[in-house]
């Protein structure tokens, strides 16, 4: 009897070793292996794309399809103060870069390039428009002036003139669309007020603020065109 009560023991503490001891491992197990199969699945979805990339290149695949896209060309045809100009442009090339870049044209001026201080002002078909925010491919097949078309024969256009005599300039980054625009105001309205000017050249910002000066010179060059 004395022999079997530690032998009972033994066993039943060898049991609870036994029972108990994978009881815990496998607890520790299952959380170990559910870390260990996140990060697997995570490094699976993460690192699959590119090694399909690499290992297995796609002839045609979506990288270049949007490189052939971004090399698609177009032909444009535009008169530019008189003279034909064709090129071949990337479809989204802004009027302005066109006149500047492709023409050579760099009095046509770029300021805000968001439509608010008329620094990029010519006439497409006699109306001034704001060359940054118009696509060169809208202007195909029309007519374009900018401030180096308004001479006539080596003479200054009348706004022009005026500017020079009334000096309706001081830095002259906004001149040439304020002259454009100045036009265009007088070809609708050739005798306007003062106010009449202000309000014709609201879109065209000067931040020399020479506005006084600019309204002078509008009106001057309106008694020169009566
Ligand atoms: S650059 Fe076109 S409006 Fe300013
Ligand atoms: S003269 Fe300088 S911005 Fe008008």
């Amino acid at each position: 009897m004395t022999t079997k009560r530690p032998r009972f023991r033994d066993q039943n503490t060898s049991n609870r070793k036994i029972h108990l001891g994978p009881a815990c491992l496998c607890l520790l197990c299952v959380l170990l292996l559910g870390i260990e199969f996140l990060f697997l699945e995570n490094a699976i979805l993460f690192e699959s794309p590119v090694r399909t990339t690499i290992s297995n290149p796609v002839p045609g695949n979506s990288a270049r399809a949007v490189c052939e896209t971004a090399s698609v060309k177009t032909t444009v045809n535009i008169s530019v103060n008189g003279s034909p100009q064709q090129h071949e442009i990337d479809p989204r090339t802004l009027l302005v870069h066109f006149l500047r870049d492709r023409c050579g044209l760099t009095g046509t001026h770029v300021g805000c390039e968001t439509s608010i201080c008329g620094a990029c002002t010519v006439l497409l078909d006699g109306q001034a428009v704001k060359s940054c925010t118009l696509l060169a491919v809208q202007a195909d097949g029309c007519s374009v002036t900018t401030i180096e078309g308004l001479c006539r024969n080596g003479e200054l256009h009348p706004v022009q003139e005026s500017f020079w005599e009334c000096h309706a300039l001081q830095c002259g980054y906004c001149t040439p669309g304020m002259i454009l625009a100045g036009v265009q105001l007088l070809q609708s309205t050739p005798h306007p007020t003062r106010e009449q000017i202000a309000h014709g050249l609201e879109g065209n910002l000067c931040r020399c603020t020479g506005y006084s000066h600019i309204i002078d010179a509008i009106q001057r060059a309106a008694s020169r065109m009566k």
